[in-house]
């Protein structure tokens, strides 16, 4: 099996946006308690923020998180979170089947992405509440002082605003599940109006809308039409979700959600696009893909929902083996191939839930599998995405009757001069020989290549054995008169770094 890949310094399709790699922290089982809050915890720093998960964060390097839901966040009263601790409600959470006594709030929030160096992304409630209540909470975060909700913060001990700037309408609004559920009419309305009052509240915002909650939903592409014909002057960017799911344990079926990101993505451009016409508009909806990942384990009865409402629960705690780490790759480079649309996205979620990083509450914190190709994708793709021409095999599986072998990326920083490409081999049981043309970039060589391999699909890392599935130095990769040459394992992530 061979594949041979172009890239060209002048194609570009677009800079990759940093905030591509978000992920999201929800008050959801142990996410937030016992996740990257326990004071108590041995490497607990005085706000209680957990040093051990925090250390791995940043190894990970997500840009942007998202905060407090997901599902949470549309019941969620955000006067609860903030002030005195001991003031604090202790309140039943819907969405959770769980108790939330609001230990942990917007301050401590804003507190934790400091030390994390992390920008924040907040969600208003619009299950729940309102355009008034989203209006008065942006106050309390970013107005300087001399108002109510200003002064509140203040008195909070927060003297300077904490001008926060990326803002979720709501989450997941056409779902039934959803507390406050709407209709694409009720939900256009008020996200355009709670987007206005938002933007004559504080300047510079970034607003997202909810689009559907998955591409299987019966209402998409009426959905994100609907809304967005509402608010299309209001937003900046609408949001999608998706969640990979083997429930048949079909690795090439699973392999093409892959492929079924890339028509998500491109249907969701073509719909947003689709209203910009209507108006003639030249404004372009950005896309944010703000929760995704592999999810359908640890998707039903107590792994779902607490019974008898308990304290951070082990909700979702869902454990990622070798042939999820493939698709997570696969997925985050096809948002780096749409950079012009994809803008911003939440690896859902952080810690625990969903989550790359995992936790024993009073004990370590230690890697998944899917770690490794979030944090390969975060260092290295900075600068431009390139549009490449790419000649290899294809296979049939799922719903794609001719999915590319090899899926890659290749991205070109030009200010470094760096230049990374990516290869993910979907060939179940043969080798790939990927030869590489990386033109218009200069005289280069191999800088690092990494290779993500385990001869079990299954092979899974846990706390005792944290490293199974780890990145290792590259077997065979050489880099020629700026010709990358590579073999590809069976169903393996590779890395090539060059300058
Ligand atoms: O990320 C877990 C949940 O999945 C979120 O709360 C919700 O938005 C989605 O359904």
């Amino acid at each position: 099996l061979s594949s041979h890949v172009i890239a060209d310094a002048d194609f570009v399709i677009a800079p990759v946006a940093r905030h591509v790699f978000g992920s999201f922290v929800e008050h959801l089982g142990r996410c937030v308690y016992g996740g990257i809050y326990e004071p108590g915890h041995a490497t607990a720093d005085a706000n209680g923020f957990r040093g051990d998960v925090l250390a791995l964060i940043r190894e990970l390097g997500p840009t942007i998180v998202r905060y407090p839901g997901g599902n949470f966040v549309s019941g969620y009263d955000w006067e609860d979170g903030v002030g005195p601790k001991d003031q604090r409600p202790v309140r039943l959470d819907l969405a959770w089947g769980s108790t939330e006594t609001n230990q942990f709030g917007t301050n401590e929030f804003m507190d934790w992405c400091k030390a994390a160096d992390i920008e924040p992304m907040f969600a208003v409630n619009l299950g729940t509440r309102g355009a008034a209540e989203a209006q008065n909470f942006l106050e309390y975060c970013n107005h300087p002082g001399g108002t109510h909700y200003a002064d509140l913060r203040r008195s909070h001990g927060y003297e300077a605003p904490h001008d926060i700037k990326f803002w979720c309408l709501g989450n997941e609004m056409d779902g039934p599940w959803q507390t406050g559920a709407k209709t694409a009419e009720e939900y256009g309305r008020i996200a355009t109006e709670t987007a206005k009052m938002m933007r004559w509240t504080s300047d510079g915002l970034q607003l997202a809308a909810c689009g559907s909650s998955a591409r299987t939903m019966p209402s998409f592409g009426a959905w994100e039409y609907e809304v967005l014909d509402h608010c299309f002057e209001q937003v900046d960017y609408i949001s999608l979700h998706q969640y990979f799911e083997n429930h048949e344990h079909e690795v090439d079926r699973f392999l093409t959600a892959i492929d079924d990101l890339e028509s998500f993505i491109t249907e969701v451009t073509a719909i947003a696009d689709a209203v910009a016409a209507k108006r003639r508009s030249p404004k372009r909806i950005m896309l944010s893909l703000d929760e995704w990942n592999v999810w359908y384990r640890a998707r039903s009865g107590e792994q779902l929902r607490g019974v008898g409402w308990p304290e951070a629960p082990p909700l979702l705690e869902e454990i990622y083996n070798m042939e999820d780490a493939l698709v997570i790759g696969g997925a985050l480079l096809t948002m780096i191939n749409h950079a012009d649309r994809v803008k911003a996205a939440c690896l859902a979620q952080l810690v625990n839930v969903i989550a790359p990083i995992m936790t024993e509450t009073g004990g370590p914190a230690w890697r998944q599998t899917i770690f490794h190709p979030f944090a390969q994708a975060s260092r290295h793709a900075r600068g431009n995405a390139l549009r490449l021409k790419v000649d290899t095999g294809t296979f049939t599986a799922g719903n794609q009757q001719a999915a590319p072998l090899l899926v890659t990326a290749v991205v070109h920083d030009p200010d470094t001069g760096a230049a990374t490409l990516f290869a993910l081999n979907r060939s179940l049981d043969e080798e790939m020989t990927l030869t590489a043309e990386l033109r218009n970039m200069g005289t280069r060589r191999l800088a690092s290549a990494d290779e993500l391999h385990h001869r079990d699909l299954e092979a899974t890392n846990t706390k005792d054995a944290p490293d199974r599935v780890t990145p290792v130095a590259h077997p065979k990769a050489a880099l020629t008169d700026g010709v990358l040459t590579a073999t590809l394992k069976p169903l393996s992530w590779n890395v090539f770094t060059t300058i």
